[in-house]
């Protein structure tokens, strides 16, 4: 196809919908045989330039907590197809509902009138020339990257992709994976070059699940490209429906390094108030006076204790001490702050069990409740949850745990974490209760309530600050 420009490619595609885009520029139409498409069309195009910001149609890969609610905000700006490999996911969210909770049903529905097409079928990405990648970036069992999900949807990508497309990661990963591990997946599945044929960009997500007043909109989203135009053109695309503005990074490895060093640092400062939790427990003083007390000074930063799960803050740091082993050097702050906070639960189990002794309570027939399971508060994602360790260890203790979380799906909380959850505690019932997460449920029980599921004598741990202090037993 050489001699045709860019321009006429563009405005040759005619976008009555999304997904039935027609390509002529590309010399075929792609509408439904994006494979065959594929085979005939030519590797490298003369002169191709980066697509126009106008021109841009994106293409949002994997419609999680992350890809959702960007799929739909950039659909309120042009035809945007959401792709997800999961047939249940894609089926959930044509029927109105989004079991994440990001997007309630109101305004799932009023995206769905938007130029938004929702789709489990790669043929159709073939339509799009900007992909942005928001899939998963999970730690194996050995606590590795895995980088298996987002290869895969660069596989998908570069199958779909023609010269002068730009493909955008989102998700979390360490400094070079961008340009180490995507582009060479996505250059050998389009058996196009970068930066010749194709452009990548980098702008990490910092999406709160749960928080609903930090939102997609009102953060400011660091940008990046693998070339100046690339990064205008990543830069512009994201400040139309960023309010907040971005921040320019001033290259892709910076903005992949900025991200997973936010959650590395909030996870280390977690793991500082933590282990001053256990000291003070140790010199008997209450954690949240000494904070309180310390938090009156202008820059002591006001983190609090407690079980640190999900597939953000507990596993980003291991994306960045990957990348330092591969550098030359071994990691000792980070990885201490990880192993603090991976033995919460189970010093929080300890710590439990102690007291209950100490009171003199029968610990081998006690029966005891712990509110909450997701990782967070006001949140149905159980993905590495930290109170799993609580549990596992209550278990090895042999007591006998009921676990209530008024978030959680029930059929996820057995699949997931093998816990059948009870739907409705019973009041007086118990000999000792946790209070794991603080949603905002419990908070509205109030106090009253939530100490009425434990028998008058029961012992009440408070992880969270649920209570007021004179009506717990334990405080983290
Ligand atoms: N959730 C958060 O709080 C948060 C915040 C900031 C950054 N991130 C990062 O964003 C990324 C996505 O996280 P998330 O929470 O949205 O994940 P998620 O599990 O909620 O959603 C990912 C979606 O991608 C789909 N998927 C998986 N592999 C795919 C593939 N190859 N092709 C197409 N779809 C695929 C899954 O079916 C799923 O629906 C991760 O890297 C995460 O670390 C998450």
């Amino acid at each position: 196809m050489p001699g045709v420009s860019r321009s006429f490619r563009h405005s040759a595609c005619s976008p009555e919908s999304t997904v039935g885009m027609v390509c002529r520029s590309r010399g075929m139409e792609i509408v439904g045989q994006a494979r065959i498409a594929k085979l005939t069309m030519p590797k490298h195009v003369e002169g191709i330039d980066l697509p126009r910001l106008e021109d841009l149609r994106p293409a949002v890969i994997g419609l999680g907590y992350v890809g959702l609610p960007l799929a739909i905000a950039l659909g309120g700006t042009g035809p945007t197809i959401g792709f997800d490999l999961s047939t249940d996911r894609v089926g959930e969210l044509r029927a109105g509902r989004d079991t994440t909770g990001e997007i309630s049903e109101p305004r799932l529905s009023e995206a769905r009138k938007q130029p938004l097409r929702l789709t489990d079928r790669p043929e159709k990405l073939a339509a799009a020339n900007c992909y942005i990648l928001t899939v998963p970036t999970p730690i194996d069992a050995h606590k590795r990257p895995d980088l298996s999900p987002l290869l895969g949807a660069c596989r998908v990508v570069g199958e779909a992709m023609s010269p002068g497309d730009l493909v955008v990661i989102e998700s979390t990963v360490y400094p070079g994976a961008t340009e180490e591990d995507c582009v060479p997946v996505l250059e050998h599945a389009s058996g196009l070059r970068l930066n010749r044929d194709f452009w990548v960009g980098y702008s990490p997500e910092r999406t709160n699940p749960g928080d609903r007043e930090h939102r997609l909109q009102n953060v400011v989203k660091v940008t990046s490209g693998s070339t100046p135009e690339a990064a205008d053109l990543v830069d512009a695309l994201y400040r139309q429906i960023i309010t907040a503005g971005t921040h320019r990074a001033p290259s892709i490895r910076v903005a992949e390094a900025a991200k997973v060093i936010e959650n590395t640092q909030r996870d280390l400062n977690i793991a500082l108030v933590n282990e001053l939790a256990i000291i003070f427990d140790r010199l008997e003083l209450d954690t949240e006076a000494v904070l309180q007390a310390a938090g009156t000074k202008w820059n002591f930063l006001p983190f609090r204790p407690g079980l640190v799960g999900g597939h953000c803050i507990g596993v980003d740091p291991y994306y960045l001490t990957h990348k330092a082993r591969e550098a030359g050097h071994e990691p000792e702050v980070i990885l201490a702050g990880r192993r603090l906070n991976d033995r919460m639960g189970t010093w929080c189990a300890a710590r439990l069990v102690k007291a209950m002794l100490a009171s003199g309570r029968d610990v081998a027939a006690a029966r005891i409740l712990v509110l909450g399971l997701t990782f967070k508060e006001n949140c149905p994602d159980l993905r590495n949850t930290g109170v799993m360790g609580l549990l596992e260890e209550l278990k090895d203790y042999c007591l006998d745990v009921d676990v209530h979380d008024p978030q959680a799906d029930p059929r996820a909380a057995q699949t997931e974490c093998g816990v059948d959850l009870v739907a409705h505690p019973a009041t007086g019932l118990y000999d000792a209760v946790i209070m794991a997460v603080a949603h905002d449920a419990f908070r509205a029980l109030g106090p009253d309530r939530l100490r009425a599921f434990g028998k008058p004598d029961a012992l009440i741990y408070d992880l969270k600050g649920l209570l007021p202090p004179e009506m717990s037993d334990l405080r983290l």
